[in-house]
């Protein structure tokens, strides 16, 4: 280990995380503007969980007067976060339908065949399209299409993962993403953070649509209208 190495390190993990999060915050964000119901469920779910971390006084808090804000993000531990369920949900199911790297690849080492029967020649480049895996009734079903964090959870409201070789947002085996968990981590902190104090809906058009680039981005960025919310 040394200087260079560290550097290192911390660009890659500065390069790979940075603008996936980011990303997925603003499709999150933009999924709850069209979808209030779930925003407003999430924002329950922060206020039965967190909701105590403060002294409620959102009009002290708008005007800045106050620490109040970051008593209450200092009061978001992994235990709080482990005990939100939905946020965890809609997380996901925001990379289901926005994956922040939506396509991928490997280029063939040697002659191989796929599960399939498919036959790869050394040097053949294979992509898979996670952007449209994640819309495939296929795969999905025949909601595959709607925003339904739900799916994500099974009867007692507890977090269903799926293999990462069918939800493969974070890529798969043994080079899946190294940064996946503290990537939930951050975007739970900002996402409940955010919910805690405003309601959003969306403040310019509504046709939101993607940018074709190596991640994928809001074309023309993402314009919404936040509100106070009242104290619970
Ligand atoms: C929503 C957020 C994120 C998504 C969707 C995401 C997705 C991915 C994907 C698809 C890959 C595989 C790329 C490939 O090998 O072709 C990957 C790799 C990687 N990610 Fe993430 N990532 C996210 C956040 C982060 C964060 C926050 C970090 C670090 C702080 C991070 C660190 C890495 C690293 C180091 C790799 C390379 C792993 C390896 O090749 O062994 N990622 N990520």
């Amino acid at each position: 280990m040394n200087d260079r190495y560290l550097r290192d390190i911390i660009l890659n993990f500065m390069i790979a995380g940075k603008d996936t999060s980011a990303g997925t915050l603003s499709w999150f964000f933009y999924m709850l503007s069209k979808k209030p119901l779930v925003q407003h469920k999430l924002a329950r779910e922060v206020d039965e969980v967190a909701g105590g971390n403060n002294n409620n006084n959102n009009n002290a808090v708008l005007d800045g007067t106050t620490g109040i804000v970051h008593d209450f993000i200092q009061g978001i531990t992994d235990t709080t976060l482990d005990k939100m369920p939905y946020l965890h949900a809609a997380l996901t199911e925001t990379l289901r339908l926005y994956p922040a790297v939506p396509i991928d690849g490997r280029c063939s080492e040697a002659d191989d065949i796929l599960p399939d029967g498919t036959r790869v020649k050394k040097g053949d480049l294979v992509n898979y399209l996670a952007y449209s895996m994640g819309r495939m009734s296929y795969i999905w079903g025949d909601d595959a299409q709607d925003f339904r964090p739900e799916r994500w959870l099974n009867d007692d409201g507890a977090f269903q993962p799926q293999s990462p070789f069918k939800f493969v947002a974070f890529h798969g085996g043994p080079r899946i993403c190294l940064g996946r968990d503290f990537a939930y981590r951050q975007m739970k902190i900002i996402a409940v953070a955010l919910l805690r104090y405003f309601r959003f809906q969306l403040g310019g058009h509504d046709n939101v649509t993607y940018k074709t680039m190596f991640t994928l981005h809001i074309h023309g960025g993402l314009y919404l209208c936040a509100t106070p919310r009242p104290a619970p």
